[in-house]
């Protein structure tokens, strides 16, 4: 039996393949196939896609909520009720592509427990999600672990229910600035290094009756009052914002501490993308893990654990569309040599927000004039700077990583970095980097690192997404043909 996992019908919907044995044969995004960002219905590319893995075998269909709990929440809310089929959130069309088979439906918050735990490589855990909304929960904390048989078992032990939401305030924060919510909080988090946290207490006693128990006074999902610090600075909100949703997460942390049974921490929900609140979790837990693609994009991944119900072989992010033959080394070498920057299509798309190599734009970090250069092409405001990638066994010469973090393979949290003078480009306005690091793991990012280091001695390329403006991130080889064209610039596979 073949497990498919689907999420779809919020935002950034996805699919997931995984096999009897516990491998996951495919992961990706819809975005990618139908180029509308964040797309949050399947489209025919993908299902297509995953379909292909399962051809000539049995499978199940699992789905990431259950609809019907989700109607209910939104009954008692006055809120336009959704679907209550799976079905019609899918589409008859991609249900017959699908082979119209029953579809299995799961809750949201016990997915994404799944996705992370059935990921990790822990035995038993405490899994903590965090998010702006499932059906009903927007907090919950699990024990997790396998039983004789090897299949997982959850037990929640505390959750916190709608409206009580730290993703929903840290959304309202979102749009508070201008920004878009359920899409743009990356940004917000971004501007906060700008910007005094001068209203963090007054954001805090106005809006929640109580940090410890996340109680909000009001319903953050329909918005905030316009007045709300109407002469605020933008920046002095997204810092404020930062540090009420980094309290609130530790409260969360050290009650999950206090009730969790294990010491290893699972940690998913949108609000695991906070990379700059994750520098705080190892003042909790030891061992942590957070799957890549911890929100609602990565659900299909969680529906898909659900259904096997074993633990997944993990082995890395790189679980979409395959673009064929050896990473191309030599070819962005003699780019990068150039001073010029680089496009890079090769082999499987990643799973998740952050493209980690294979579907990257890539550029020689060193000096002071590439942050203008690869801007010509991003185009971005200045509150996203550009990542380094790094040798993981020298991240420790270039950066001070924060308390439990060992690694930052997926780019999942900030670190200080010990020469900012030297690579302005990759340092943000706080002195912070979003590392991703590369372990000795034979990956094709990974041979073009140590080639790099061999020829300047330097570790470390910038990295950032390889997408046009606008666009979801490149998917196949026609994407990256439209981006050398658009841009006059080299995408090599
Ligand atoms: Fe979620």
């Amino acid at each position: 039996m073949m497990y498919i996992g689907i999420s779809c019908g919020f935002h950034d919907a996805g699919m997931s393949v995984v096999s009897d044995t516990g491998k996951l044969l495919f992961a990706g995004h819809s975005e990618r196939y139908s180029k509308q960002k964040h797309d949050a219905n399947l489209c025919e590319g993908i299902v297509k896609e995953a379909m292909s893995y399962v051809i000539n075998s049995n499978y199940e269909v699992h789905y990431y909520e259950k609809p019907w709990l989700k109607a209910i929440r939104q009954f008692r809310a006055g809120q336009p009720i959704g679907p209550l089929s799976v079905k019609k959130i899918v589409g008859p069309e991609l249900c017959e592509l699908m082979g119209d088979v029953p579809i299995h439906t799961h809750v949201h918050h016990k997915t994404h427990a799944a996705a992370g735990f059935q990921t990790s490589p822990f035995e038993d855990a405490t899994v903590v999600v965090i998010d702006a909304i499932g059906e009903m929960d927007c907090i919950s904390i699990w024990d997790a672990w396998y039983d004789d048989k090897g299949y997982a078992r959850y037990k929640k032990l505390w959750s916190k229910k709608y409206p009580n939401s730290i993703g929903m305030f840290y959304s309202a924060m979102t749009q508070r600035v201008g920004l878009r919510p359920m899409d743009e909080e990356y940004i917000l988090m971004g501007m906060a290094a700008y910007g005094k946290p001068k209203y963090a207490q007054r954001m805090a006693s106005q809006l929640f009756d109580n940090l410890e128990n996340v109680d909000l006074r009001h319903n953050l999902h329909i918005g905030l009052e316009e007045s709300f610090l109407d002469k605020a600075d933008d920046m002095d909100i997204a810092a404020s914002a930062q540090i009420v949703c980094e309290t609130l997460i530790e409260k969360v942390m050290m009650r999950a501490k206090r009730i969790g049974r294990s010491s290893n921490l699972v940690y998913g929900g949108g609000v695991a993308l906070n990379c700059l609140a994750n520098r705080l979790l190892g003042k909790y837990f030891h061992d942590m893990w957070i799957m890549p693609n911890p929100g609602d994009a990565g659900n299909s991944l969680g529906a898909a654990a659900l259904g096997y119900g074993k633990k997944i072989h993990w082995q890395n992010a790189f679980l979409g569309t395959n673009i064929k033959g050896p990473y191309p080394v030599k070819e962005v070498i003699k780019e990068l040599t150039k001073k010029k920057m680089v496009g890079v299509a090769s082999g499987r798309a990643e799973f998740g927000p952050r493209a980690l190599g294979n579907r990257s734009l890539l550029a020689d970090p060193r000096g002071s004039e590439i942050k203008d250069k690869v801007n010509e092409i991003k185009r971005r405001q200045k509150f996203r700077p550009f990542a380094p990638i790094i040798l993981e066994e020298h991240v420790h010469e270039y950066f001070n990583m924060p308390r439990g973090w060992r690694d930052s393979r997926y780019m999942q949290v900030i670190a200080t970095c010990k020469h900012p003078d030297l690579y302005p480009a990759i340092v943000h306005h706080d002195g912070t980097s979003r590392v991703q690091t590369v372990p000795k793991d034979g990956s094709g990012i990974r041979q073009l690192l140590e080639a790099w280091y061999d020829k300047t001695g330097c570790p470390m390329l910038l990295n950032t997404s390889l997408n046009i403006r606008g666009e979801p991130m490149v998917n196949d080889r026609s994407d990256a043909d439209r981006f050398e064209k658009l841009y006059n610039l080299k995408v090599v596979s």
